[in-house]
């Protein structure tokens, strides 16, 4: 790769900027059969750990660093090994989700939520995408799993149950064959062996009346595409918090919603947590609907935590460069603009990470330190962590 950037920058300076574009995007047929060759080398390494029969329970038991929180993840490594080489698509993350609270994940397109949320859940798309570091703790009652070590068939009984996973298009969650009632009544069998036809279907009519929708008996004999898309999503997340989970992952939850309807749906998912005594992380674009919502935000940026804290010291104090743009990039009804803020540059190609702070391209406040390695993260408070230069003489974190 180097030698191709040396190239295509001699190139450049000759003034053949077509030719140059066309050389950094070509890979030969046999550097892709080479890549491919290694790609199945790791792949199926990994794929061999997981598929072992009987593994032993000390390999994915652990314990919480703080009894305290429901979700500690730590040094987490998701990678894509593609054809064009590996998307490192979460490169060390580090965060955790205290009992019974709301911790929101924000960062822009591409930076690795969803990843980190499928890799939680164990849905990354195998075999190319993989965890390959890291730990993700979770914990239930009488047992706290290490999930990036736990084979897949305790997964099962985790996802669902312990863990729901709340989409951003309702679709893809129900079944456009099956009516609504049918597929909730379904999660509730699967999770309570015990329950006759009669308590199951009690148990949805429950669920459905809760998540706000009044008409539950009709609704329970409709089929998804008969609902409204605010009433899929009510339906889903009926679905989602069938089992009492004790984390609720919700990846960009109302997106796709009208915003009357968004704040109807924010309310009710506040306030079913609470209700079952639950956690959140929710991850969105938008920052208004976090600063309703969250306890604590956890900003990522190309695959990594440039800053966490409080909600109140995010929104009040933001540190780390790209925080501040993001701050500013936020539309506001007191704040009189002519164009809405938008951060300068686009962030680095995911195959090729500079070995430098991966925000440096697009920051004004880059300085001398920033041309060494990526910056640790430093300690403002004990809950408030940064990834910048710029406040080196905070504590140097040792986790994230
Ligand atoms: N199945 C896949 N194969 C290869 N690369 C992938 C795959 N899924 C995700 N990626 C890459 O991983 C990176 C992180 O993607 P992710 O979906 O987590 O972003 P995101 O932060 O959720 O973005 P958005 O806000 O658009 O949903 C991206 O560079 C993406 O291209
Ligand atoms: S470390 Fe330097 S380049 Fe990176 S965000 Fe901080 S000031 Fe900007
Ligand atoms: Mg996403």
């Amino acid at each position: 790769m180097e030698d191709k950037k040396g190239f295509f920058n001699k190139l450049l300076k000759k003034g053949n900027k077509n030719a140059a574009i066309k050389n950094i995007n070509y890979i030969s047929a046999k550097e892709l059969r080479k890549i491919s060759k290694e790609n199945r080398k790791v792949t199926d390494e990994f794929e061999r750990l997981r598929n072992r029969k009987d593994v032993p329970e000390s390999e994915y038991k652990t314990k919480m660093k703080n009894p305290e929180n429901v979700l500690e993840i730590d040094d987490l490594n998701t990678y894509f090994f593609t054809d064009i080489g590996t998307v490192k698509a979460v490169d060390g993350v580090s965060f955790e989700v205290p009992k019974g609270k709301t911790v929101g994940v924000v960062g822009e397109s591409g930076c690795g939520k969803s990843v980190t949320a499928l890799s939680i859940m164990q849905l990354v798309q195998r075999p190319q995408g993989q965890v390959v570091k890291g730990e993700i703790r979770f914990s239930t009652d009488d047992f706290a799993y290490d999930i990036a070590k736990t084979p897949t068939e305790h997964m099962q009984k985790i996802r669902g149950n312990e863990i729901s996973m709340i989409f951003q298009e309702p679709m893809t969650s129900l079944n456009p064959v099956f009516k609504v009632g049918m597929q909730i009544d379904e999660v509730i069998e699967l999770h309570n062996e015990g329950m006759t036809n009669e308590e199951v279907k009690a148990r949805t009519i429950e669920m459905i009346k809760m998540v706000g929708i009044a008409n539950s008996d009709g609704v329970y004999e409709m089929y998804p595409h008969e609902l409204s898309g605010g009433m899929r999503q009510r339906a889903m997340i009926a679905m989602a918090l069938a089992c009492t989970p004790k984390l609720i992952i919700a990846d960009e939850p109302t997106t796709a919603l009208d915003v009357t309807i968004q704040a109807q749906i924010m309310d009710l998912l506040r306030q079913l947590k609470d209700k079952i005594n639950s956690s959140i992380m929710l991850i969105t674009h938008d920052l208004g609907v976090i600063a309703e919502m969250a306890d604590y935000v956890v900003v990522m940026y190309a695959g990594r935590v440039v800053e966490k804290g409080t909600a109140d010291e995010i929104f009040h104090n933001p540190l780390h460069p790209y925080t501040v743009g993001l701050m500013a990039s936020k539309p506001s009804s007191n704040r009189r603009v002519e164009r809405l803020y938008s951060i300068p540059g686009s962030v680095p190609n995911p195959v090729n990470m500079p070995n430098y702070c991966y925000f440096k391209d697009r920051c004004s406040r880059a300085f001398g330190a920033c041309n060494g390695a990526y910056p640790p993260t430093f300690a403002i408070s004990d809950t408030h962590k940064v990834a910048c230069y710029h406040y080196m003489d905070g504590k140097e974190g040792q986790d994230v």
